[in-house]
């Protein structure tokens, strides 16, 4: 099945076009195309996402991407938003026309939504030799998206030995761990109360002068850090439950730097930036010591066979060594006959081959989102 996918829900544009196959049983995706067109130094300055920027940023891309996945540069295109016959042959091909329809911001996912139906409409219109019912149009959860990441370019899969498995989600949008049964049984266990993890990241790096997404900022920067330095609060991390809270934490750096004097400007420059690592790897430290042991105290519980990571933090290599270091530790004290594998994500953050993945997997469970943009859409 070739589906072309669109994702729209925060500050990436991204279309794709994947070839999906192999049923629920043991799925499989041929990647043919994979744009992303970022608007993160469009949104730099002002420190953050501007939904009515990213919407009007989305509705410029998008005739662009979808130009670059059919091989059109034609300026009159990009006018009319109409496709040349010439350019049909590849559309001619997509059994199924996929679209984020939220957790996002809304007019960002509005953009998408309706140049998926646009794109859906012409693609019927135009097929001459399929019937028109053959060829569907999804509305997809940016969520699932993330979960079924997992699925994609990942080598020798062995779905038998996959689950139970438990699923972290992180993302600047969301937190949260997801217990699934099998590929098509999810049920989330646990979330944050308040702010998302990369969110943590994001704030954090406003609070050190480090420009937006802060997330890749922090990392490189506590590379020169020592992670013991300041003794940050692990929230929650005792409580027999799977949710998280990162707003104390944020806020524990905030007071951390006041009370220190510590500042840009107010101490001398090299001081400055030593004092700004060791606070990035404090930080980052203090933040994935709760991600990482609440997913095992959940794989524990739940006999997990695997653990998965996914969402744009999954992107920050020292969360991959921290939960392999832990695993190695579990390892040694344990009488389980098989060790729990951990995946982290090849797509952590925005992307529309997530989308395309999670698509095939709702289409075969036959699990329908509304077509309609819904910026609070929960997992289920
Ligand atoms: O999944 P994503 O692209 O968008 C949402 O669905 O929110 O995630 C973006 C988030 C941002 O908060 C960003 O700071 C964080 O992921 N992020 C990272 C890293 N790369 C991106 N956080 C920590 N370390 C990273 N290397
Ligand atoms: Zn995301």
């Amino acid at each position: 099945m070739k589906i072309i996918a669109i994702e729209t829900s925060c500050d990436e544009t991204a279309i794709a076009l994947v070839e999906a196959s192999g049923g629920l049983k043991s799925p499989k995706f041929k990647i043919l195309k994979d744009f992303v067109a970022s608007q993160i130094k469009i949104h730099q300055p002002f420190g953050g996402v501007v939904p009515n920027i990213a919407k009007r940023e989305h509705l410029r891309n998008l005739p662009i991407l979808i130009g670059k996945i059919l091989g059109i540069s034609n300026f009159q295109f990009l006018i009319s938003n109409k496709i040349p016959n010439s350019k049909f042959q590849i559309l001619n091909t997509i059994d199924l026309v996929a679209v984020t329809v939220g957790p996002g911001l809304e007019p960002a996912l509005w953009a998408g939504v309706n140049f998926a139906k646009q794109i859906y409409a012409e693609i019927r219109g135009n097929n001459k030799r399929r019937k028109p019912q053959k060829i569907g149009l999804q509305g997809v959860s940016h969520l699932d998206g993330h979960l079924y990441s997992l699925l994609l370019q990942q080598k020798n899969i062995d779905y038998k030995k996959l689950f139970p498995a438990i699923s972290l989600i992180v993302s600047g949008g969301h937190t949260m761990i997801v217990l699934m049964k099998d590929l098509k049984t999810i049920k989330k266990i646990g979330e944050t109360r308040d702010d998302a993890v990369g969110e943590a990241f994001d704030k954090v790096a406003r609070l050190l002068d480090l420009p937006y997404p802060g997330g890749p900022e922090i990392e490189k920067l506590a590379k020169n850090g020592n992670p013991d330095a300041i003794k940050f609060p692990r929230p929650m991390l005792d409580q027999q439950n799977f949710d998280f809270s990162y707003s104390g934490l944020k806020t524990s750096v905030l007071y951390y730097l006041r009370d220190h004097k510590l500042a840009e400007g107010k101490m001398e420059n090299g001081e400055w930036e030593k004092q700004k690592a060791d606070v990035a790897a404090s930080f980052q430290k203090a933040a994935f010591d709760v991600l990482i042991k609440k997913t095992l105290k959940a794989a524990e519980k739940y006999k997990a066979k695997t653990i998965m990571i996914s969402g744009g933090v999954a992107a920050n290599k020292s969360l991959k060594k921290a939960f392999i270091a832990e695993l190695r530790g579990l390892k040694r004290g344990t009488t389980r006959k098989e060790a729990l594998q951990l995946i982290v994500t090849k797509f952590p953050t925005d992307n529309a081959v997530m989308i395309a993945a999670a698509a095939y997997i709702n289409h075969l469970r036959k699990k329908k989102y509304k077509l309609v943009a819904n910026g609070n859409l929960n997992i289920k």
